[in-house]
């Protein structure tokens, strides 16, 4: 029907109205929150490229995963910081490696909160690539088949130090199928995997390599990361992680790939995660403290337009922040 019988208007110009008709929110129970846990500290460190955020120390993260929970976030992304690397990064499996006494710590201050383990090499190899070094064609490169057995030997492990989820963000191919293979042979088949399905080589993630001190020593990750050229690539990954036995999909970065959000969620209609990475915290966060933006008010609008994109959940460094202080944020 046409104006003046449809006047879009008269639900939006009605404050409650315009507030029970809103079609997606930030509610509390979608919202992930990442926790980087570094083995050396004592006490909480700041992260200078993404202001507001800090690592933790072992003796200190099951304190800020109680502050998390009781802002009412259902679950932390955990990502550990060890004290030695090596070529293999053998402490990713460690039984008394730093994620997986952060993870026991966790839960056993604060059982109902889930906690999911980030699985990668990149903050254990003294090389920081996510897999094991090997040449193929003279080149040295990621070694996809021989990082398998470690990403699985790390899944494991943090899944018998009483992880969740394990959320493995190394973009291998088949590591979600070794992953499922080792935890069901450890009997932890009912541990679900979130794989980072597509993530891509992205520069949003420059913040991220100062907080779990990762960067990669030589070259990049654009041979095993995705290209942000490509979006059909997208649907090939996901629907090979799923066929693997992955449970919910995560799309990496958010901002920037709504679209490939939306063609996830709407090819597949399995549970997807939308990760908003440091570069994207850390963007709006520097133009805020210069007063350029309303800080509040544009968190809101990104968080709400991956959720818009299809997102069903928000891995994000706000969470805590947003859970706590939702009104501000519907
Ligand atoms: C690596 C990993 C990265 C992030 C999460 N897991 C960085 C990378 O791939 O270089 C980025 C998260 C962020 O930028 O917030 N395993």
């Amino acid at each position: 029907m046409p104006f003046p019988e449809t006047r879009a208007r008269r639900l939006r110009d009605h404050p409650v109205l315009r507030r029970m008709v809103a079609e997606t929110d930030l509610s509390a129970r979608r919202l992930v929150q990442p926790l980087f846990v570094k083995e050396t500290l004592t006490e909480p460190a700041p992260i200078a490229s993404m202001p507001g955020q800090r690592q933790f120390g072992p003796d200190q993260i099951a304190a800020e995963a109680r502050r998390v929970a009781d802002a009412g976030v259902p679950a932390v992304l955990l990502f550990g910081i060890p004290a030695e690397k090596d070529a293999v990064g053998t402490q990713a499996s460690a039984p008394d490696g730093v994620v997986q006494r952060a993870i026991a710590a966790i839960k056993h201050e604060v059982p109902d909160l889930a906690v999911i383990a980030d699985i990668c090499l990149c903050e254990y190899t003294d090389h920081g690539h996510c897999g094991v070094l090997g040449e193929v064609a003279g080149r040295t490169t990621v070694d996809n088949d021989a990082t398998l057995p470690r990403l699985a030997a790390a899944a494991v492990s943090c899944a018998r130090a009483g992880a969740d989820v394990v959320a493995p963000s190394d973009m291998m191919d088949g590591r979600v199928g070794a992953i499922r293979d080792a935890l069901d042979a450890a009997d932890l088949g009912h541990v679900p995997i979130f794989s980072y399905a597509v993530k891509y080589a992205s520069h949003f993630y420059g913040p991220f390599r100062d907080a779990a001190e990762s960067p990669p020593a030589f070259g990049d990750r654009r041979g095993y990361q995705m290209d942000p050229a490509n979006a059909d690539e997208a649907l090939r990954e996901a629907a090979e992680d799923l066929d693997e036995g992955a449970d919910a999909l995560i799309v990496k970065p958010g901002l920037a790939y709504g679209d490939i959000i939306r063609r996830v969620k709407e090819t597949f209609g399995a549970c997807v995660a939308a990760y908003n990475v440091s570069g994207a915290y850390a963007m709006v966060e520097a133009a805020a403290a210069r007063g350029w933006i309303d800080r509040e008010a544009v968190i809101r609008e990104i968080l709400l337009g991956l959720r818009r994109a299809g997102a069903d959940l928000l891995i994000t460094y706000w969470a805590a922040e947003v859970a706590g202080g939702e009104s501000r944020y519907a």
